[in-house]
């Protein structure tokens, strides 16, 4: 009988699940830890936005609370969130999805993804993505019983995966090709053409293509393209996005999944036995970001614009090559010319200056050599970090 680290004796060796057994715990976690323990810290370590959720949103869901607002909703969601989804899609991107069968409101997009693995994954089926990427992609690959299957992309074609490459890894067991752009971690934004190339793969071998666009607001100078409204991808892809980003609404937990019917019922079999529906506040909170956040999302925009700007001039300026990112906010510079690995970089960094960031190899092999720093923090911060960070490179290279 083995002794854990509290003393108690381990009793699930060996009887916790090998599906779970596998997932490597996430890299973000670690240092997330080592963080809450220590004092003076300025972080550039967590994905989420600094600003509070705007008030009229923030009033919305107080006032539904005074209503008494605090029922389940619909499995699929409030239908007159689903409703303002389909016409904010049309409006957007031309799509037409039916709200009352081609939308389904989730907790966050971490349960869409998650959903959208289970519903088309059998035990041994391949899912494409590309290296690096989200760490809860081939996490949600595994638990669903799948294989995830990296393609390695680099700072010299700009962190943009190829359609050649993701073809060349198709199989007989190949079922979905899952992508996330604007990325996390590298700020990448996929331009229209290589996108088309990449549908045009899907299309030829009959591929789903899940496409994670939670940062699709988060765009600076150039257009997101939306996968599903590529000429004849409608069909073939699952959508998915949500308000936690754009909207500065993490704790809401609310996304969406957009598909044909027969993909959202079967994600909606999952989620009505898992979930039942997405929170009631949550729910009523989107509702207003759609009807009115607009504003809001595009004074925020600007705002990350600045600081996208001093912090990759910043990097830089102090000898970390950084890549431009123009989407989503994070910024993944290169801290190869330090001779350490990314977790050296990173563990360092936050014990001598007191500076966190991700070590790029928390999102796949091609991370390594990175580290990603979240710029969704104040433009004070970023300038102390900066100069933290120059110090420390200065004593080291
Ligand atoms: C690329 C990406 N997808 C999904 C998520 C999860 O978002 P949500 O809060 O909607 O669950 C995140 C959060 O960091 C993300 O970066």
């Amino acid at each position: 009988m083995t002794i854990n680290p509290q003393g108690q004796q381990d009793k699930y060796r060996g009887k916790i699940s090998q599906r779970v057994e596998r997932l490597s715990p996430s890299g973000i976690r670690k240092f997330f830890d080592l963080l809450a323990s220590m004092e003076g810290v300025i972080s550039l370590g967590v994905g989420e936005p600094d600003f509070a959720t705007p008030w009229h949103i923030r009033e919305a869901a107080i006032y539904s609370l005074e209503r008494g607002y605090t029922m389940y909703t619909s499995n699929l969601g409030m239908p007159e969130l689903r409703e303002l989804l389909s016409r904010y899609l049309k409006d957007t991107y031309n799509l037409e999805y039916e709200p009352g069968g081609e939308l389904l409101i989730t907790v966050g997009v971490s349960e869409a993804l998650d959903l959208a693995m289970r519903a088309i994954i059998d035990p041994g089926d391949e899912v494409i993505m590309p290296d690096p990427c989200y760490v809860a992609y081939s996490s949600c690959v595994i638990l669903a019983g799948g294989i995830p299957v990296m393609v390695p992309t680099s700072e010299e074609n700009s962190f943009e995966v190829s359609a050649a490459d993701i073809e060349a890894q198709i199989t007989s067991k190949t079922r979905a090709i899952l992508l996330g752009y604007p990325s996390n971690p590298t700020g990448a934004v996929m331009p229209k053409d290589k996108l088309k190339q990449v549908a045009e793969v899907a299309r030829r071998h009959n591929l789903a293509v899940v496409s994670d666009e939670i940062y699709a607001k988060l765009v600076y100078g150039v257009p997101h393209t939306c996968l599903a409204a590529l000429p004849g991808m409608k069909g073939q892809t699952i959508l998915l996005g949500g308000f936690s980003k754009a909207y500065a609404m993490t704790g809401w937990r609310i996304g969406y999944a957009a598909a044909s019917s027969e993909i959202i019922s079967a994600m909606t079999k999952v989620h009505q036995y898992t979930i039942m529906s997405a929170p009631t506040m949550g729910q009523v909170a989107a509702i207003e970001a759609l009807r009115a956040g607009k504003d809001s999302v595009a004074e925020m925009v600007e705002d990350y614009n600045r600081r996208r700007l001093v912090i990759v001039e910043g990097l830089n300026d102090i000898g970390l090559s950084c890549f431009e990112p123009k989407g989503a906010f994070y910024a993944f510079p290169s801290i190869k010319a330090t001779g350490m690995t990314s977790e050296e970089f990173a563990e360092k960094l936050l014990i001598e200056e007191k500076v966190a960031v991700v070590p790029g190899n928390a999102f796949g092999k091609c991370g390594e050599g990175y580290v990603r720093c979240c710029y969704a923090t104040s433009l004070a911060d970023i300038e102390e970090a900066l100069s933290r960070i120059k110090r420390f490179v200065d004593r080291h290279c």
